[in-house]
């Protein structure tokens, strides 16, 4: 069973012992599928002691999204943290993480990539993500800390504040987690009515058609991405963009960049799907 704290002093008083150990982070929102599990698994191959997060953050959400509706789901996370034989799960509440309250707070943005892509669709998104990351890895002190590919540009965003910030961190990405039908496992998927789960796998599909005709050597990104979004729409959802991206730091490609990524976001209903996949060509 890991040890489960709600406190800012009782992770400290856990975490001193450890020090001098390998420690590894994995920091989510909860809601725990089996994305996050693989992340678990794989941070113990990196570390001695793995810390995970649960912890619905109210700053990387927009007034009118869903942070009042995101699940919370401790007592079934807890048991799936379990099976992966987490140490410790810290779950505090809004009050422990920023008691002054959001007024005045002082805040992580990185800017210019924070700007783009779903940071134009979710206006304070990423500087409430880099935010609340810089003041875990500030509590937690891992040497690695893990986050999914799924979120893109929340991993380049937090790769270039560890970078800019000199966080003694290894940042390291593991690929998105697929259902059996290529759907990215996502806590949001929840949210799908029976109906909607049969259609949103039209999204990875449409960012496959997109990388094989980067593979062949199609290089008309603006007509890759229009057909992307066309696709999307006939089959019912609502895109939020669909773009090809160099890898490296979202910029557009040239000719001459091989590491590139195809990204989407779209509405289907009122979920909001996001996935992206890279291709080296
Ligand atoms: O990816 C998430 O679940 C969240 O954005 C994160 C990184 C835990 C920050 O709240």
């Amino acid at each position: 069973m890991p040890q489960i704290v709600d406190s800012i002093s009782a992770l400290r008083n856990t975490l001193t012992p450890w020090r001098g150990r390998r420690i590894a982070f994995v920091p989510t929102m909860g809601n725990l599928h089996s994305g996050h599990l693989a992340l678990v698994r794989h941070a113990y191959t990196l570390a001695d002691r793995v810390v995970v997060s649960i912890f619905v953050n109210p700053l990387q959400f927009g007034p009118t999204e869903d942070y009042g509706a995101y699940p919370r789901t401790l007592d079934q996370d807890t048991l799936k943290l379990v099976e992966v034989g987490t140490d410790l799960v810290f779950a505090p509440s809004p009050r422990e993480v920023y008691p002054q309250g959001r007024e005045g707070l002082t805040t992580v943005t990185v800017p210019g990539l924070s700007d783009l892509l779903c940071g134009a669709a979710r206006p304070g998104h990423f500087s409430g993500v880099a935010t609340v990351v810089t003041l875990l890895l500030n509590l937690v002190q891992p040497q690695t800390v893990l986050f999914g590919e799924k979120d893109f540009q929340q991993l380049l965003v937090i790769r270039r504040l560890v970078a800019d910030l000199h966080l003694p961190v290894e940042v390291v990405a593991y690929p998105t987690v697929r259902e059996p039908d290529g759907l990215a496992m996502s806590s949001r998927n929840g949210y799908l009515s029976v109906e909607e789960r049969k259609q949103a796998p039209i999204l990875y599909r449409t960012l496959c058609k997109v990388c094989d005709s980067l593979v062949a050597g199609v290089d008309d990104y603006g007509g890759l991405e229009d057909a992307c979004r066309m696709e999307l729409t006939a089959a019912g959802l609502l895109p939020d963009y669909c773009a090809v991206r160099r890898a490296l730091d979202l910029a557009v490609p040239n000719a001459e960049d091989r590491h590139l990524v195809v990204l989407a976001a779209a509405r289907l209903g009122r979920t909001r799907l996001i996935d992206n996949i890279q291709v080296i060509r």
